[in-house]
């Protein structure tokens, strides 16, 4: 890959010396795609937060040249040696597909500086992994920053967005920009593949409460399942397209205005569609529910459903109760709002 300093908006700092590199930690916010999802894919619009729960990379250097990867969230660990994978934990074939891309960020990160270090690398996350959140590119993009960092080099936020999705490229074959956007820059985003990214001036307080489902599930094969459906009834989904669309515009509206029983309203009809392409399951649905009769103003799966989460609207008042029925429903739920902090250095 031709990366260049310039072209990644990189600068080196004056002096550089491995002896006296320090540890640091990285984090970026997980993601909740609040209306759109799916319906992106297909030139519609979509509305993005960055939630207040993140997503940490700690890199320190070690005395030889490994890459030592851990990840607490996925009982995983091995590190990379002379172009060789070796195991420490978990399975070989999962730690090396879950690690490959963030050997990729580093890669990119030391070979623009021209340095040749062994890191040791732990991931790990307040929120659940490859459940919707944006994880896999908020990692991606915390680690870009810690090594930068660890290095003292200068990395521009447009150049971690540009690592980052490189390394989501391996992750998922054809990924939007949607979350290493988001992870870097933080707030909201409205986004639309033809014009790319509009920075959102939310300014109410938008409460909301996620599930998690425990379900894992395959973004690719939730995509590929619209896709058929789209292929054999587009007469029918070309309706649905238009709905979308029309539910993000008077969303941005509600946004704007902080009017949250609209919000409310078109997340669940958001949903309906969602549920219409067939992504939805039995997992969401008693989470969706249960939120909803606990007071919720309105309740959707988020990203690609087929398991994955589900967020909630809700009142401040309501958000223990909405939290405590998707609990009794069998999910896992925590409240969060918006941040508008991107990616950021911990510390050392
Ligand atoms: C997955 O988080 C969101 C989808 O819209 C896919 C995508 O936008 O790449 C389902």
């Amino acid at each position: 890959m031709a990366t260049t300093q310039a072209s990644l908006g990189t600068q080196p700092c004056a002096s550089r010396n491995s002896d006296v590199y320090m540890g640091v930690t990285a984090s970026a916010p997980a993601k909740v795609i609040l209306f759109g999802e799916h319906f992106v894919v297909y030139g519609e619009p979509a509305i993005v937060l960055a939630i207040d729960k993140r997503v940490y990379a700690k890199v320190e250097p070690r005395q030889d040249k490994r890459l030592h990867l851990h990840s607490a969230n996925l009982n995983l660990a091995g590190y990379f040696e002379d172009g060789f994978f070796q195991v420490e934990q978990g399975s070989a074939k999962e730690a090396k597909s879950k690690f490959d891309p963030l050997k990729l960020v580093v890669e990119n990160v030391l070979e623009i500086y021209g340095e040749d270090v062994g890191l040791d690398i732990e991931v790990d996350s307040a929120v659940p992994v490859a459940a919707g959140l944006g994880t896999s590119a908020a990692v991606a993009v915390a680690l870009t920053a810690a090594v930068g960092s660890l290095l003292k080099v200068k990395v521009s936020k447009e150049a971690i967005l540009r690592i980052s999705y490189e390394a989501e490229k391996i992750v998922h074959s054809t990924p939007s920009e949607i979350d290493p956007t988001i992870s870097t820059f933080g707030g909201a985003l409205l986004f639309q593949t033809d014009t790319g990214f509009k920075p959102l001036d939310v300014k109410a307080d938008v409460p909301l409460v996620i599930g998690y489902t425990g379900v894992q599930r395959s973004a690719r094969a939730q995509v590929a399942k619209v896709q058929n459906t789209k292929k054999k009834y587009s007469g029918v989904i070309d309706h649905m397209m238009k709905a979308a669309r029309e539910i993000v515009l008077k969303a941005l509206d509600a946004l704007r205005d902080g009017d949250l029983e609209a919000l409310g309203d078109l997340m669940n009809i958001n949903h309906a569609l969602l549920y219409g392409l067939g992504v939805s399951d039995e997992s969401l649905e008693w989470l969706i529910n249960a939120a909803r009769k606990a007071g919720a103003l309105g309740a959707k799966l988020t990203g690609a459903g087929g398991g994955g989460c589900m967020v909630a609207l809700a009142e401040n008042e309501r958000l223990e109760q909405v939290s405590e029925a998707i609990q009794r429903s069998g999910g896992s739920p925590f409240v969060t709002r918006k941040t508008d902090e991107g990616v950021r250095i911990e510390g050392s």
